[in-house]
């Protein structure tokens, strides 16, 4: 695992006393909204004890981050105004907002702002060397400040200026949630307690290609479901009626299948499912069959009973669990029952002390939180795309920024 610095290292800079010193703090506030109103504040939870940290320590917090995809122009419907309210309410604190992200409007908020205040900067993506890395836009927001916190590691797939380039400018340092998440995914993949199960679920193959292929080499037992077993399936010759599959690629999860027996990596995929003829919740008529009763005009909406208590039976002989994916359609009942009833058999060997398990990506933490059980996994990453290219065993460059 990347070596980094902590907050526990910026405590003993210069004796230990960051009162009233600038701390740049790079969060990720692209928060899904609606209406104009925030629906879901975890990201900015998860920032808050490094905010919170250092603000009690009496340094200036300057808070960066991005929301959507701006494209280098100022857009009233993408201003990070519109998150103030929901970052006071987390925090229970009073954040000022700043238009700015560097110059003289950033330098006098830093002037009004006392040992302790904590202000917004504007979004970041706002300003167009942001994506292109511009070093001379890192150097104009790093000289208002002393120091560099990345606490953002769902944005640390992006090797962007306040994620990756004023690491090299500033002393910089791992926020508390960004610890936390290295700490959690190095145990999980990096030297895991074996053996280890990877649950990879979804729609495609084709979006979780290079994950499949690295778990084969780090994994016991590789558990796919989701429309992308269908594509598995079909490769081994099941016939999968109207299901989503993608018939391209059937060669190529050979190829992993083949890859995964070299490595001593169990494949899972269902051999009974539940199947409909329509794409609907609580459809008409559904029923489960064997893999190989599927009829030409049906389609395979979730794993079924018998599988899901085999997978189960894997589980528990298991001592760590890296998951990303839904086993069905769990967005529609019932077809959310397999993703449910292995979510909640994780859930209860973590909670009994037998099983380490992480998970993370958008619909993962979904699903998680539909069958009642986020609170009870190991850890729950707050990452989307950077969960899924660190499973795909990559280089995050705002992790390797950081490293000491
Ligand atoms: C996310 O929401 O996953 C991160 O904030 C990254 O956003 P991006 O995909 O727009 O870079």
């Amino acid at each position: 695992m990347t070596q980094f610095k902590t907050l526990d290292d910026l405590h003993k800079v210069d004796g230990g006393n960051v009162h009233g010193k600038v701390v740049l703090v790079r969060v990720d506030l692209n928060l899904p909204m609606q209406d104009g109103a925030v629906t879901d504040d975890t990201r900015v939870r998860a920032a808050a004890p490094t905010v919170l940290e250092l603000a009690d320590a009496g340094a200036k917090v300057l808070l960066l981050a991005h929301f959507g995809r701006p494209k280098g122009e100022r857009s009233s419907t993408q201003s990070l105004s519109m998150v103030v309210s929901t970052v006071e309410s987390v925090l229970g604190r009073e954040v000022m907002f700043c238009p700015e992200i560097y110059g003289p409007v950033v330098a006098q908020v830093v002037g009004i702002l006392p040992p302790g205040g904590i202000a917004l900067l504007e979004n970041t993506r706002f300003w167009k060397g942001e994506e292109a890395n511009d070093p001379e836009l890192a150097a104009a927001i790093a000289a208002n400040a002393d120091f560099y916190v990345n606490d953002a590691f769902s944005a640390a797939h992006r090797a962007h200026a306040t994620t990756e380039g004023l690491a090299h400018v500033l002393p910089s340092f791992a926020g508390r949630s960004m610890e936390a998440e290295l700490v959690a995914l190095g145990k999980a993949l990096d030297h895991p307690e074996r053996p280890v199960a990877a649950v990879v679920g979804g729609a495609k193959v084709s979006s979780k290609l290079d994950v499949l292929r690295h778990l084969v080499d780090k994994v016991d037992h590789l558990i796919i479901g989701g429309g992308m077993a269908n594509t598995f399936l079909a490769a081994r010759g099941v016939a999968v009626g109207k299901s989503l599959c993608e018939h391209d690629l059937t060669a190529t999860a050979d190829e992993i299948m083949v890859n995964a027996e070299k490595s001593g990596c169990t494949v899972h995929l269902p051999y009974d499912v539940a199947v409909s003829k329509e794409f609907a919740a609580n459809p008409a008529s559904f029923r489960v069959c064997n893999v190989h009763e599927v009829e030409a005009d049906e389609m395979i909406l979730d794993v079924g009973p018998a599988a899901v208590e085999a997978l189960a039976d894997v589980l528990k002989t298991c001592r760590t669990l890296v998951w990303n994916g839904p086993m069905g359609a769990f967005e529609m009942e019932p077809f959310d029952t397999a993703t449910v009833a292995l979510a909640r058999t994780a859930a209860a060997l973590t909670k009994e002390g037998s099983l380490i398990s992480v998970a993370g990506g958008g619909d993962t933490v979904a699903a998680l939180n539909l069958a009642g059980v986020a609170g009870d996994f190991t850890y729950v990453s707050t990452a989307g795309g950077a969960f899924l290219e660190w499973m795909e065993g990559r280089v995050l460059p705002g992790v390797a920024a950081l490293e000491a």
